[in-house]
């Protein structure tokens, strides 16, 4: 089995230097804790199964105290350490410039506090340009590659490109904002990083939401479009998934025995023997929402004085980013409102909030979320939020989690009161509750939750995962089509050769003719025409044109051949030697909108155009400026999207071309049909467009499905241009003993 390795920007641990003595201390917040607990216990999960783990990630010490670094952690076996070192100035851009002045604050919507300095996104590259440097010549080829968060989302491109074959799974553990956030990133940036991303094979994220954000941006900004969360891009599978990040259940849960921790415990339970104890911890972050949790306390104590001296809310601060200012004025202000709120309500016997600022120990920890009464979880933000799974997990059976309905885990943790964190009347209202609750109804919420945690914790989290990004490896290779070479040429021709009941199903555009910049200008030449008439001569062969054209033009250019015409992706057809049928007969009001916006695009967007069809309008950008053609392409697509939504329309985004189109005809669906009724002994099907793919997904196992032009596909075969057509098709159907050399074209089709 290969190696795992975790690559994240921060190492799980810290060095503490005191004196002589030397300690190490993980490393704060959700990334590091959920991972480590992971790796702790491991192999016990997969029934002792040891497999190396390595994690690589930036040495927050100096390069000179590595040696210290290995003695000490060398009692902790569960996984090996890859450091990189990385010069001051350059990380301070990197970590505290682009991560965290402009990607962290921008994805937590906190739009106003980013900072676009072009040196911040120079160091963003430079840094994951060294990670990859680093890593690319200790790689071996079963390795699995698993990138942690927003620091590092330009590696798995970097790596990619290096190492074409490569697992590489990727997660993200803070929000994919909305595309309308995204988008606020200069152009090249946003584009980059989604590129960056897109060189992983499997990229997750905690929530439904997030996925939707991320698919919205690739389609906006990249142009590519999610089928099932696969997308297609650059010739490779790309798979983007939830995965809602777990915790150790068990190492919460079970340290409550833990003599040393229940003695902890106790001593806070005495101290505060009777009152109730409000609790929170969080790292100091402005997206934790403190100071808006702090007027929510204020506004109780005010306006709920009969729990005054009745209760204490004891504020775990966790020191974090205290460098960029952003983070250090937030502490000043929290600590000015804790010191107001004290001066306030606190009596010679009592004061209201106990606020301390350091990394807690993790049995005191357990500790505190067994003495806690109430969790008051409350960020404006958060990716998943731990701290809130970990205070239900730790529970003996009472508690009330109080959550912002804007965390993560507020998708998962329903039975938490959820709040509102800037609703100051709200969240005084809700400590109320949490206080009040009656101790059944606390055990009832709490054991639910605690089911569910249990459930998806981080084991399953890690090996849901793993075997995700393994099947989307398995799937890469079933896609992989491979180049149409003699020895298939011959097998196709012998069945061929042998067969009494054939049907070819060529699509028109891009096929059997080339790409014309004029859609009316391309009309089948001479030798298209005399490979027809060839290819019909003969009684056993059933040749089907199917195509998304119009029903006028493909008979105006293919009437008179002895074939079966399908326009516009079936909605009508022409059987061989019969009348046209139109497989749809409603009114054409629907276009009138659809017409009107498409020519709005038109005017916004000098050589494009609007084709109409019986069932379909469709707006071409193929003569545009190929940037901006591509932009208003996306602008048009989000508009249409929205505006066709519950009816029974489709918009499809095509070659150059964004179409609308009645739902429901496919040419697969269509191909399927006429195979079923003809039940032929030889099937070829060949096409190069995005709606050719329906063909070549339904007629897997029924037919030889051979695409043109390179690209990931689902057909079985590829043949590298449209000038290699009608040769091949010679080749194929040919009745000569011996097959013909296939003619070697240079260049692809673009
Ligand atoms: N935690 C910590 N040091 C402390 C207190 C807590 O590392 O002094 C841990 C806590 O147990 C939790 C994590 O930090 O696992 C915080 O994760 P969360 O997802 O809540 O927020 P993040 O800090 O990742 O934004
Ligand atoms: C969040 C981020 C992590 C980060 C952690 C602590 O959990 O998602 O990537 O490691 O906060 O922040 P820090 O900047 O100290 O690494």
């Amino acid at each position: 089995m290969g190696r795992l390795i975790i690559i994240s920007n921060r190492l799980p641990f810290s060095l503490d230097k005191d004196g002589d003595k030397v300690s190490l201390r993980q490393s704060s917040g959700g990334l590091v804790s959920a991972i480590k607990s992971y790796f702790e216990n491991a192999s016990a999960q997969r029934g002792g199964e040891a497999t190396e783990n390595v994690w690589m990630g930036v040495a927050d010490f100096p390069q000179e105290d590595w040696e210290l670094v290995v003695a000490t952690h060398a009692a902790e076996q569960d996984f090996s350490i890859l450091p990189l070192f990385v010069d001051k100035d350059l990380y301070d851009n990197y970590y505290n410039g682009f991560s965290n002045s402009v990607l962290w604050p921008l994805f937590h919507y906190f739009s106003s506090l980013a900072n676009y300095e072009s040196q911040y996104f120079d160091a963003y590259v430079q840094v994951n340009q060294l990670f990859a440097e680093k890593l690319l010549p200790l790689l071996r080829p079963d390795d699995q590659i698993w990138i942690h968060d927003y620091q590092l989302m330009i590696l798995p491109h970097l790596l990619r490109t290096k190492r074409p074959e490569a697992t590489i799974g990727f997660f993200l553990h803070i929000p994919f904002p909305s595309y309308e956030i995204f988008r606020l990133l200069p152009t090249e940036w946003k584009k980059i990083l989604l590129q960056g991303l897109m060189g992983a094979d499997l990229i997750g994220f905690h929530t439904y939401d997030y996925v939707q954000h991320f698919l919205q941006s690739a389609k906006m900004l990249l142009g590519v479009d999610s089928y099932f969360h696969n997308l297609q891009y650059q010739d490779r599978l790309v798979r983007i998934d939830l995965f809602p990040i777990g915790i150790d259940y068990n190492k919460f849960h079970q340290t409550a025995a833990d003599p040393e921790t229940e003695q902890l415990r106790n001593k806070i339970l005495d101290n505060f023997a009777d009152k109730k104890i409000v609790f929170s911890v969080d790292r100091l972050d402005y997206t934790k929402g403190l100071m808006q949790r702090l007027n929510g306390f204020e506004y109780f104590l005010e306006r709920y004085p009969e729990w005054r001296e009745k209760m204490i809310f004891i504020l775990n601060v966790v020191p974090s980013r205290d460098t960029i200012p952003a983070y250090n004025d937030r502490k000043k202000m929290i600590e000015e409102k804790i010191g107001t709120i004290n001066g306030r309500f606190s009596s010679i016997s009592w004061q209201p909030v106990i606020y301390r600022y350091n990394h807690l120990p993790f049995k005191e920890l357990i500790a505190l979320y067994q003495a806690a009464d109430v969790a008051l979880v409350t960020p404006l933000r958060d990716g998943m939020n731990l701290v809130a799974k970990e205070y239900v997990a730790s529970s003996l059976g009472r508690g009330v989690l109080v959550l912002s309905e804007l965390a993560g885990a507020a998708s998962e943790l329903s039975e938490a009161i959820l709040v509102n964190p800037t609703d100051t009347s709200d969240v005084a209202s809700s400590i109320v509750r949490a206080l009040a609750m009656p101790l059944y109804e606390q055990r009832n919420r709490i054991s639910l939750m605690q089911r569910r945690i249990q459930e998806y914790d981080v084991f399953k989290w890690v090996n849901d995962f793993m075997d995700q990004l393994a099947q989307v490896k398995q799937e890469q290779q079933k896609q992989k089509v491979k180049l149409l070479d003699e020895k298939v040429i011959t097998t196709i021709r012998r069945h061929y050769q042998r067969s009494r009941n054939r049907c070819l199903l060529l699509d028109y555009d891009g096929t059997l003719v080339p790409f014309s910049r004029i859609p009316s200008e391309a009309a089948p030449d001479n030798a298209v025409k005399d490979l027809l008439l060839r290819l019909t001569a003969d009684p056993k062969n059933h040749v089907i044109i199917i195509s998304g054209r119009d029903l006028s033009s493909l008979d105006r250019w293919l009437g008179e051949f002895n074939v079966t015409l399908v326009a516009e992706h079936g909605a009508s057809t022409k059987r061989r030697g019969a009348a046209w049928q139109q497989m749809v007969s409603v009114s054409d009001l629907w276009k009138e909108e659809i017409r009107r916006i498409m020519q709005l695009f038109v005017l916004r967007c000098a050589g494009s155009f609007i084709e109409e069809k019986t069932n379909t309008i469709a707006w071409h950008y193929r003569n545009t400026q190929a940037g901006l053609g591509f932009s208003r392409s996306r602008e048009l697509l989000n508009t249409l999207s929205q505006l066709i939504q519950n009816t029974t329309l489709q918009v499809i985004d095509g070659n150059k071309v964004v179409e609308v189109r009645i739902a429901g005809f496919d040419k697969g669906a269509t191909a399927l049909k006429i195979i079923g009724e003809m039940d032929p002994d030889f099937t070829l099907c060949m096409g190069d467009d995005t709606t050719d793919e329906d063909m070549f997904k339904a007629l897997e196992g029924e037919a030889y499905t051979i695409k043109v032009n390179n690209g990931a596909s689902a057909a079985q075969y590829t043949i590298l241009s449209q000038q290699q057509v009608l040769p091949v098709l010679t080749l194929l159907t040919s009745e000569l003993p011996e097959p013909l050399q296939l003619p070697k074209t240079k260049y692809a089709d673009s």
